[in-house]
């Protein structure tokens, strides 16, 4: 027996957890095991780690322009860390083990305190044994609020994942190792949560105009999103402001870790319903359910792009351009790649669990795939020779997609690149210390997809 998520939508879930107030220098952050109702009521709680003992974690709220201060602990039977994803971020707080800090074992502190320079929709979890980690929860909102928002009647984040549960017992099944997952596109869930609860529904007012921040905090699933009974623009794309708000006409994709904001308006009548779409192979099913009830009021129209994010000024013209050819998986097996200065065959890495390359390392390498100095602009052109989609991630910085008339497009800190695609990036760095770069599909990312740069 296989869930059928229609079967669910229906389904009322409510969040049974709270988070718990600690005493420490900094407010707590406990990473720690809770029990959750993932699936219909009629299977039992689902154990997940959550960030506050909830899923998603406690959402952290902060002006632009302050500080993050949380100290994270472990209650977790394993060690853990935390990446801020999307800030630009002093690079000791970047929470990645075995580059900018050790892990927070089990019964370990960490206290992260940073500035947050961006205003917009960010997203923390996990950066240790990631694939396993956050697939069991460990994830949480970050929003960082613009001084002047633009006016909405509702500001609600909605943060999407992707769970693998067994369909007798409703628990998280714990094959995060599983090769052909690793090989092919990654951990595909069974149930679809927002916000942690199955086919969630928010009450809203007729005409009303929301703010929707979306987040893809799901492991590997690329969602292909519409809207029934509302329509708006994309104002942000991982956090950063569109200079032009983008009309929705059609369904967008939102890959793993990638973030949309939106303002939408009602449209849908009292006592109707308006929805977030999630578009599969074998049709459209709501994710999100508004109830809409009152009279509301008359409906707005037109939209000013959100305020601008003290972002650096980017030009291409004399700026290098690197290739970092994205290798290997399923019907692509690599015929050899580096583990360290060490060349192993495609079959012996397989045997040690690594299926992907990116230039020929099916690891972090010890050399940084890009050493540049403080402020230096440059190019990188990610040329996909695989057969599956990734979404590759910068920490520390955004940078701009090229267009394929060679302009600038929007600011991102995360990009899909289709099966056989490549496509080019620039950015300054600006931000001084090592970072990784690597594939956000974390099944990918622990099996090869690894790389890092340094700004000195
Ligand atoms: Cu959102 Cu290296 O991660
Ligand atoms: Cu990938």
């Amino acid at each position: 027996m296989l869930f059928n998520r229609r079967q669910f939508l229906c389904a009322s879930v409510a969040l049974s957890v709270f988070p718990k107030v600690g005493l420490a220098a900094f407010p707590e952050l406990v990473a720690r095991e809770a029990a959750h109702q993932i699936a219909p009521v009629e299977f039992p709680k689902t154990p997940v780690w959550g960030f506050g003992g909830t899923v998603p974690g406690t959402e952290i709220r902060v002006p632009q322009g302050g500080r993050v201060q949380r100290r994270v602990s472990n209650a977790l039977p394993q060690a853990t860390s935390v990446h801020w994803h999307g800030i630009r971020i002093d690079n000791a707080m970047d929470g990645v083990p075995g580059l900018t800090q050790d892990v927070i074992e089990s019964g370990g502190a960490f206290d992260y305190d940073f500035a947050v320079p961006d205003a917009g929709t960010y997203w923390y979890h996990s950066h240790n044994r990631t694939v396993e980690q956050v697939a069991r929860g460990l994830y949480g909102p970050l929003i960082v609020e613009e001084p002047d928002a633009p006016e909405v009647d509702r500001d609600l984040t909605l943060m999407l994942d992707d769970w693998r549960l067994d369909p007798e017992t409703g628990q998280i099944t714990d094959d995060f190792d599983n090769g052909h997952d690793l090989s092919h596109a990654g951990r595909l869930g069974n149930i679809i949560t927002v916000n942690g609860q199955l086919d969630p529904s928010y009450q809203v007012g007729a005409a009303e105009r929301l703010r929707l921040r979306l987040i893809n905090a799901s492991n590997a699933r690329i969602f292909d999103l519409g809207i029934d009974g509302l329509t708006g623009w994309i104002v942000a794309l991982d956090g950063m402001p569109l200079e032009t708000p983008l009309e929705i006409t059609d369904t967008f994709p939102l890959g793993p870790a990638q973030r949309a904001d939106m303002i939408v308006d009602v449209r849908a009548l009292a006592s109707e319903t308006a929805s977030l779409v999630s578009f599969e192979r074998d049709g459209g099913f709501g994710l999100v359910r508004f109830d809409v009830s009152g009279a509301g009021r008359a409906v707005r129209s037109g939209i000013a792009a959100l305020p601008p994010n003290p972002l650096p000024v980017i030009s291409t013209d004399s700026a290098p351009l690197h290739r970092m050819e994205m290798q290997g998986g399923a019907m692509r097996w690599l015929s050899s790649a580096k583990l360290g200065e060490t060349e192993l065959t495609g079959q012996e890495l397989a045997q040690l669990g690594r299926f992907w390359a990116l230039n020929g390392y099916a690891e972090r390498p010890k050399d940084p795939f890009l050493d540049t100095r403080l402020g230096e602009t440059h190019q990188i052109e990610f040329a996909n020779q695989t057969a599956f989609p990734h979404a590759m991630h910068m920490h520390g910085h955004h940078f701009r997609i090229i267009l394929s008339d060679g302009s600038l497009g929007p600011w991102r800190d995360t990009v899909l690149l289709g099966r056989g695609q490549t496509r080019q990036v620039a950015l300054v760095a600006d931000n001084p210390g090592s970072w990784l770069l690597h594939c956000h599909m974390l099944g990918h990312a622990a099996s090869g997809m690894m790389s890092w740069f340094r700004v000195t």
